[in-house]
């Protein structure tokens, strides 16, 4: 099974708080950590921890943090002949973490608001033969919007991952196999703040099949014959950061390994639920065997 991903690689400063600062106030942090993030790389490495042979489109800058960011890819076995160096600092992200887990990001895109269609269409060949590309949007609009015209025409399995949440066009919904947004992602696209109502808004809208993460409350799947809510695990959460990416991850390395969607979502879920527990974004991400064992011992 193999899939692409196209999106954003960063380098993650996470300050851990005690309470996230409201508006005007400033908070002295417990701890600063630096680690591998981005929504796309994060994605990335989840599908490689779970047996998903991976290639990596995306773009970091010609400094320490690439540099960095490179360096960890071999140990996931993700290749980087797909990602572009470019004259740009690479792609930052601010992240507070409070005591419950609960988190804020903010996102200096850089290297990664210059991956451009040209760079994306020289790997047509690795998106042909690929199960499924997945992108979600932190780099430019432009190149997600044609990448996903790209992968519909060759007949490779689109997923999108809408965040963050920006309108699409919306010719561009019918060429979506699978949308995983989250609650605040499917209000910003859909205008609904029922998640039911959102989920169908959709499917009217074009998309195949909608899976709307739910945080620890699981997650819901809808297409046009069915309809399931699966529960999620109850864990101590100390950090939420790449918990949505590492789910995606789950979810996608299940699908292709032809799971049907009940399981796939447990399996997705666990994966979230294990992700949370750890601090950081790519560190926290667990194995396949992680998953299975902790399956086990919840009994599912
Ligand atoms: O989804 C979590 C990710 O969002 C972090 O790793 C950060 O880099 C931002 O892209």
């Amino acid at each position: 099974m193999k899939a692409v991903v196209i999106g954003s690689m960063n380098m993650d400063y996470t300050m851990v708080v005690d309470h996230l600062p409201a508006r005007g106030e400033t908070v002295t942090a417990v701890r600063l950590r630096t680690s591998a993030g981005g929504k796309g790389l994060n994605q990335a490495v989840a599908l490689a921890r779970l047996g998903v042979e991976v290639v990596m489109v995306g773009a970091v800058g010609d400094d320490a943090s690439g540099k960095a960011l490179l360096g960890n890819l071999p140990k996931d076995h993700i290749p980087d002949f797909a990602i572009k160096k470019v004259d740009d600092s690479t792609g930052n992200a601010f992240i507070t973490v409070d005591s419950q887990g609960h988190n804020t990001i903010v996102v200096y895109p850089g290297a990664n608001y210059k991956l451009d269609m040209g760079w994306v269409e020289s790997f047509k060949g690795e998106i042909a033969s690929a199960d499924f590309v997945v992108m979600q949007m932190e780099i430019p609009l432009d190149t997600v919007v044609s990448s996903i015209e790209l992968a519909h025409s060759l007949g490779t399995t689109v997923v999108l991952n809408p965040a963050p949440a920006l309108p699409l066009p919306p010719e561009i919904y019918p060429m979506i196999d699978l949308i995983v947004p989250n609650e605040t992602e499917l209000t910003l696209l859909t205008g609904q703040n029922d998640v039911l109502e959102g989920a169908r808004k959709l499917l009217e809208m074009g998309a195949k099949a909608v899976v709307v993460t739910l945080g620890s409350s699981g997650c819901l799947y809808e297409d046009t014959s069915q309809e399931i809510l699966v529960e999620g695990f109850k864990v101590n959460a100390v950090d939420s950061t790449a918990a949505g990416d590492a789910f995606i991850g789950g979810l996608l390395s299940a699908l292709g390994r032809r799971e049907d969607i009940r399981t796939a979502m447990t399996f997705a879920n666990a994966v979230g639920a294990i992700t949370v527990t750890r601090p950081g974004a790519q560190e926290s991400i667990p194995t396949y065997e992680e998953v299975k064992d902790f399956l086990r011992r919840r009994g599912a």
